[in-house]
């Protein structure tokens, strides 16, 4: 069978950068290592006040395309995953390949366009629709080009504005791709839940608490389905492990589950038992409660072992770091998870080309899927062709006053007095409405 998975991708920061223990910590009266060691971000990423969902997605498809020498004749569909999306008829995808077309010859008019919808996880269904049509042959030769873009903003006051964050992911999808090949085995856990929603809002209505524990609930749920048609998975089995990243400490939160299932009935449960005892089973407890309970003091003595603490650091720790940077993007976070993992491995010299990703995708609402991915022989020219470093380190750092002034003007229901921009823009796409790259 043809290998079909991702071939190229680019990212896109917004260009301010909000300090969390620096600027946030002191005006919200928090102990600075609320935000880097219990929530485990450091920054927060924000678009200026000329970037928006469009532009940022655009920026990160003009890199893409570039680099790869493309033309709008190689693609043949472009999806936007969103859930910061303006318009409720035309989909993001229209307004990005407009931009496109102003700097590239030819035009998208035959590729199928489309705005995907369902919170994070978007991204990752996108990946799948990719997958699929050109799976089924109806791609004529042709890539998908895939785009999560976004803008993570929550009310002012809100616990989630810890989280914050904004940038786009774009991502080529293509037969014999470079970077890594899709499974055909997928696991989903999906429930209608409410404890994350924007109804006709630009900011989310968030039950915080409650949304940790749907988290965790769906992907457990996802990663039993997917062993369900892949079969038992072992913590060896993956090289890495991104997840969706709202921020570390949800993923410190997740893996420890993860690993929990995966150890079960193996070697490693059996190497472990001395330290923390056997994992308990369902059936010697007389309720759900008291089995939960168990299972949570079993989790923190399985913390602190030495066994744990490897595998995480290994597996779970590279895909944290550009997360830990620029915050929350929604849509684009488990693809910034996997680059970051990726670029850890090319920086320490590791070979993994054959390897395997455990990917678990998230959206609020709620749904999971837990995907298995092999890297490909060409991620490292991939991975290496990546700018996220200089665009993190080139971040305009924004005082609390300024924060407020942009984050008034991405408030679509608020009318913002002060439009001043922090950066200049240089040879990219720019919010003027319509979008153009250069014209101002
Ligand atoms: P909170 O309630 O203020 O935080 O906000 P907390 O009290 O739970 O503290 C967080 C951690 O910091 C805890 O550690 C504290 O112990 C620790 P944990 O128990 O988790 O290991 N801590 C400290 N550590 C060091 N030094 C200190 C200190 N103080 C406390 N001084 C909350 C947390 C998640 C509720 C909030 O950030 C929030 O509402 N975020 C938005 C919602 C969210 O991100 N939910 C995550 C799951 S849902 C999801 O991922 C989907 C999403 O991306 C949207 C979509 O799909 O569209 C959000």
């Amino acid at each position: 069978m043809t290998a079909v998975g991702i071939d190229a991708i680019e990212i896109h920061t917004g260009k301010l950068k909000l300090d969390l223990a620096e600027t946030l910590a002191p005006v919200k009266d928090k102990d600075p290592e609320y935000y880097t060691k219990g929530i485990g971000l450091a920054a927060s990423s924000f678009p200026d006040t000329y970037e928006d969902i469009v532009t940022m997605g655009a920026n990160a498809a003009y890199k893409l395309m570039d680099r790869r020498g493309l033309t709008p004749q190689d693609i043949g569909r472009i999806d936007v995953a969103t859930e910061s999306a303006f318009d409720n008829s035309k989909p993001v995808s229209t307004y990005v390949a407009g931009c496109l077309e102003q700097v590239f010859d030819g035009d998208f008019h035959h590729a199928n366009k489309g705005e995907r919808k369902f919170a994070c996880i978007s991204g990752t269904q996108s990946l799948d629709d990719a997958y699929n049509w050109i799976r089924a042959g109806r791609n004529r030769g042709r890539s998908a080009l895939v785009i999560a873009t976004d803008t993570a903003l929550y009310a002012r006051g809100d616990a989630g504005e810890a989280t914050q964050g904004a940038g786009a992911v774009a991502m080529l999808i293509s037969e014999e791709p470079d970077l890594v090949e899709l499974s055909t085995e997928q696991g989903y856990g999906s429930a209608d839940e409410t404890d994350f929603l924007k109804p006709n809002q630009q900011f989310p209505s968030v039950d915080g608490k409650r949304s940790v524990q749907v988290y965790l609930a769906r992907m457990r749920e996802a990663l039993e389905d997917f062993e369900s048609v892949a079969g038992d998975t072992h913590p060896d089995d993956f090289v890495l492990g991104p997840f969706h990243t709202p921020f570390p400490g949800m993923v410190r939160k997740a893996a420890l589950l993860a690993y929990r299932h995966m150890i079960r009935d193996t070697e490693i449960e059996e190497q472990l038992a001395d330290e923390v005892g056997r994992q308990p089973r369902p059936e010697a407890f007389d309720s759900d409660e008291d089995y939960v309970e168990a299972m949570g003091d079993y989790t923190d003595l399985l913390k602190g072992t030495d066994t744990y603490q490897e595998w995480y650091d290994s597996t779970i720790a590279p895909t944290l770091e550009i997360s830990r940077e620029v915050g929350n993007w929604y849509t684009g976070s488990v693809h910034i998870a996997r680059a970051s993992g990726l670029k850890a491995m090319l920086e320490a010299g590791e070979d993994i080309t054959g390897d395997r990703l455990l990917v678990g995708s998230y959206g609020s609402g709620a749904q999971a899927e837990i995907h298995a991915e092999t890297v490909r022989e060409g991620w490292k020219e991939e991975i290496a062709a990546l700018t996220i470093d200089e665009q993190i380190a080139a971040r305009r750092d924004i005082s609390f006053e300024e924060y407020e002034r942009v984050h008034d003007v991405h408030n679509h229901d608020k009318q913002a007095d002060d439009v001043e921009e922090f950066t200049s823009p240089e040879d990219e796409f720019v919010f003027d409405g319509w979008g153009r790259m250069g014209e101002r």
